[in-house]
């Protein structure tokens, strides 16, 4: 087990097919047990990097270990327990509207079953008990029936917490979570991104756009402008000026939302 550097960036590139540059040169070296906070404006590279985490996304150059492992060429058996390792939180929450809050939460656990056995959704027993404790953790014990589009989007949000949950994951990334909810609800979930890293030892990575959240949370704050690491500090080191220095001296925005849409529709991801 290697805490000090369990997540290693080893100089990383991302150009997109599209050749925009979507991460730079970045070095950074994330210890285990770290609720680390990516700030940086729309476009700066936060979500990229996240994704070359899980994978989701292919590097360019450089290398990325986790655990003392390069995760780079990970195939088949290899990716499918890197990704059963890494829990995944998105701003709009990812559950099956239609499905009950039971389902999504027990969806948590389809890496630990064949394929077959999770297509026909025999869980077991132990895993449906996991479903009502991880239900609880977050304060909706009592919506373990309920349908997943008959919950506020803050209750989808914590639905989603507790699906990463029974993945028993090392790592959750969460990317920006709390985008779209107001701010109370925001307190509850990021409440229980940070007891999951406070209760389980569980390495936690959140893109926040606000700066104010991430003081709050974060044990360390890494900025983001276009692609490159910026800025780098743990909590008793950042300062309300150099906060404001992230969001400042912007040049304009590397690419167009357009742009995006339109590798996406192209799946060049
Ligand atoms: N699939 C893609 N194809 C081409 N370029 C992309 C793709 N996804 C992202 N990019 C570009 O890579 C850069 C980084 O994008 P990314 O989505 O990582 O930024 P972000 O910091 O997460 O932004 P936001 O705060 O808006 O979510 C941007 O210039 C973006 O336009
Ligand atoms: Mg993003």
């Amino acid at each position: 087990m290697v805490a000090e550097n369990f997540i290693e960036f080893k100089d990383v590139g991302k150009v997109y097919p599209n050749g925009t540059v979507g991460l730079s040169h970045i070095n950074l070296t994330i210890p285990k047990g770290q609720f680390l906070v990516v700030v940086g404006l729309s476009g700066s590279g936060k979500s990229t990097l996240m994704r070359t985490l899980n994978r989701m996304h292919d590097i360019s150059s450089g290398d990325i270990m986790i655990d003392g492992q390069s995760i780079i060429n990970y195939k088949g058996k290899q990716l499918r327990n890197l990704r059963r390792k890494i829990g995944m939180i998105f701003q709009n929450f990812n559950l099956v509207k239609r499905s009950s809050v039971q389902r999504n939460v027990l969806s948590g656990r389809v890496g630990y079953y064949s394929t077959w056995r999770s297509a026909l959704g025999l869980f077991s027993q132990a895993d449906k008990q996991k479903t009502v404790e991880a239900l609880r953790r977050v304060g909706l014990g009592e919506k373990l029936y309920t349908r997943a589009d008959q919950l506020s989007g803050g209750q989808q949000q914590r639905v989603a917490v507790a699906r990463a949950f029974m993945q028993d994951p090392k790592i959750v990334l969460a990317d920006e979570p709390v985008a779209s909810l107001d701010p109370l609800t925001t307190d509850s979930v990021m409440n229980d991104l940070k007891k999951l890293n406070d209760d389980f030892g569980i390495t936690v990575i959140v893109n926040l756009h606000s700066l104010e959240l991430a003081r709050k949370y974060a044990d360390r704050i890494v900025g983001l402008r276009g692609g490159e690491l910026v800025y780098d500090k743990t909590i008793d080191q950042v300062t309300d000026t150099d906060l404001d220095n992230i969001y400042q001296s912007e040049g304009p925005e590397p690419e167009s939302e357009a742009i995006v849409m339109h590798s996406a529709t192209e799946g060049v991801i």
